[in-house]
């Protein structure tokens, strides 16, 4: 085992890795028995992972009936609510960070724990470039809170209430007064945002306990599950079963039909592509669309539909759902267990068809990501059909172009500005190096006095990202962004835009000749961050496009888990 390159000798150095780690541990803690780490994002300022310490609890129990020897190992948090300019800028960082502990340090296997959104893929990211034996517990949703009677989606209910308090169909009073019911209990967003849909996808791609995915963070069965988690891992360092016999081709194929069919977020898509590179898997853009378009959309969760995550985990869970896809999986890949995904679907059943529909009544046909291409994103670019509006997904308007979100903030709501329902709103400077670090603002508001008409989507395009918890026909992650070099820089308010999306087509209708003629915007490259030092420096200056991933270029790959030379 790894931990013994620090432990078994008889020499100075091992006097000194045995001595300072003692402390309350018995004396054959250093003889052959595996050295768990918990890497723990538990934070007061991650307010959805401030109760992982409790689950670490469990965790260790387990990994000590096993006969392991289980070490909290706090690592960097990301609060999604919290952390500005936004949290995407330092999901590098945080696995980085991760990556570099668990290679320093005298560990034969970990287990992951994150719940808010960029903490898993964080986590998954520095396993996979690792690779010593990992499993995945999500923290969980939070329970369902309730305001004025009905369920509130944290973050979807947000954007909403903001939007009818724009309108003026909401009074301000009861905007604040629903703020202290939309969090009810510990956990993390409880719609199908971007937590949820990591923690569903962990599980797909095999690097969770089968069926803990979407458990209730309040819910006691998470508790029995990392204890499971616990004494799995030990089996699993025994056993050399690592993140990269785990995670293949195929289980990410099967995170794509699964993303599908739980009407997952499209922040899955940047989070799949890095945790794939780091396993230099050959995973694309076009996988999502290939394998992912045309699978059925089953769960009927906010912010696509109507029900929160509790009611998800009570209508039979994530196993349900993907025992309707059965067909669509591949069968071949193992989970932390050793046994197939598919093996475990068999027994689960849907206890509530309002909430987890059956394959051959789905709620829409063709769910998946669907991946856009033209002469404004040459890269790529994706929209989520099932969040979108039908009528818009084939739309011809006039661009109106926002050179930063300051500029946005500062203009949308004049009651002169030159909009209607048909104008196609773009908003550029806020890919991975523009902003830097794609913020999710991509689903812009609505104009207040389109709202007033009763407007309540339109067409929006953006490189950056959207919200998890967010709706509406947005396309987003265009590539590449406008601030290295992408066409979404050159277009002028005025310009006609047109969107095809069952033939995958985004283009400004203007010709090469005139597009080669125009500079970027001089506006868009004055709003560009330029830092010096540090960091976001690193960041700018490494950064991947949305289309591979957004990891930085030297993170991809994996440097193994080499127990390196130290000196005493
Ligand atoms: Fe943490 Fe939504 S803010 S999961």
């Amino acid at each position: 085992m790894r931990s013994d390159a620090w432990y078994k000798g008889r020499d100075r150095d091992s006097y000194i890795h045995r001595a300072w780690m003692r402390r309350g541990l018995p004396d054959d803690a250093f003889d052959g028995r595996a050295h768990i780490a918990i890497a723990n994002t538990a934070s007061d300022l991650a307010p959805c992972n401030s109760h992982l310490n409790e689950i670490s609890d469990f965790v260790k129990n387990g990994i000590w009936e096993a006969g392991g020897v289980p070490l909290n190992m706090p690592t960097v948090s990301l609060g999604e609510t919290q952390v500005r300019p936004t949290a995407m800028l330092w999901r590098n960082m945080s696995a980085m960070a991760t990556e570099e502990l668990l290679r320093a340090n005298p560990i034969d296997g970990v287990v992951l724990l994150g719940g808010c959104d960029k903490t898993i893929p964080a986590l998954l990211m520095a396993a996979a470039s690792v690779d010593i034996p990992a499993i995945v517990v999500p923290g969980g949703p939070m329970l369902s809170g309730t305001f004025k009677g009905k369920a509130l989606g944290c973050g979807t209910d947000v954007w909403k209430f903001s939007e009818e308090l724009r309108a003026g169909k909401m009074s301000e009073a009861d905007f604040l007064k629903s703020e202290s019911s939309m969090i009810r209990s510990r956990g993390h967003c409880n719609t199908m945002g971007t937590a949820s849909t990591m923690g569903c996808v962990a599980e797909a791609l095999g690097m969770t306990i089968p069926g803990v995915a979407g458990t209730p963070a309040p819910d006691s069965r998470l508790l029995q599950s990392a204890q499971e988690t616990g004494r799995l891992i030990v089996e699993m360092v025994k056993l050399d079963r690592k993140p990269s016999d785990v995670m293949t081709k195929g289980s990410f194929l099967n995170a794509i039909v699964t993303l599908a069919g739980i009407g997952g977020s499209t922040n899955a898509v940047v989070h799949l592509l890095a945790i794939a590179g780091r396993l230099g898997i050959n995973l694309t853009l076009d996988d999502f669309d290939k394998t992912g378009s045309k699978v059925p959309l089953l769960a009927n969760l906010q912010p696509a539909g109507n029900h929160l995550m509790e009611d998800f985990f009570r209508a039979g869970g994530l196993l349900a759902l993907l025992n309707e896809l059965k067909d669509l999986l591949d069968p071949t890949p193992i989970t932390v267990t050793g046994k197939p995904l598919v093996n475990y679907l068999s027994d689960n059943s849907i206890f509530d068809e309002t909430v987890i529909a059956k394959r051959d009544k789905p709620l829409q046909q063709s769910a998946g990501i669907a991946v856009l291409y033209g002469n404004l994103a040459p890269t790529g670019a994706v929209i989520k059909p099932a969040a979108a509006s039908k009528e818009l997904l084939q739309h011809k308007g006039k661009a109106l172009v926002f050179d930063s979100i300051e500029d946005f903030h500062k203009r949308i709501d004049d009651p002169n500005l030159d909009v209607d329902k048909d104008t196609v709103l773009v908003l550029r400077g806020c890919g991975p190096k523009g902003y830097p670090g794609m913020p999710e603002v991509a689903n812009m508001p609505i104009p207040q006095k389109l709202l007033k008409q009763g407007v309540r989507d339109m067409v929006r395009i953006c490189d950056g990202r959207m919200s998890g918890t967010a709706y509406g026909t947005v396309i987003l992650h265009v590539s590449p962004e406008s601030a290295a070099g992408g066409p979404l820089a050159l277009i002028k308010t005025g310009d006609v835009i047109s969107l095809d999306v069952e033939n995958r087509s985004l283009n400004v209708e203007l010709t090469d000749d005139e597009l080669a003629k125009r500079k970027p915007s001089t506006e868009m490259l004055d709003s560009l961050a330029a830092p010096q030092r540090g960091w976001e420096k690193m960041y700018i200056d490494h950064v991947m496009q949305a289309n591979l991933g957004a990891d930085l270029d030297f993170l991809v790959g994996s440097s193994g888990s080499q127990v390196s030379r130290e000196s005493h």
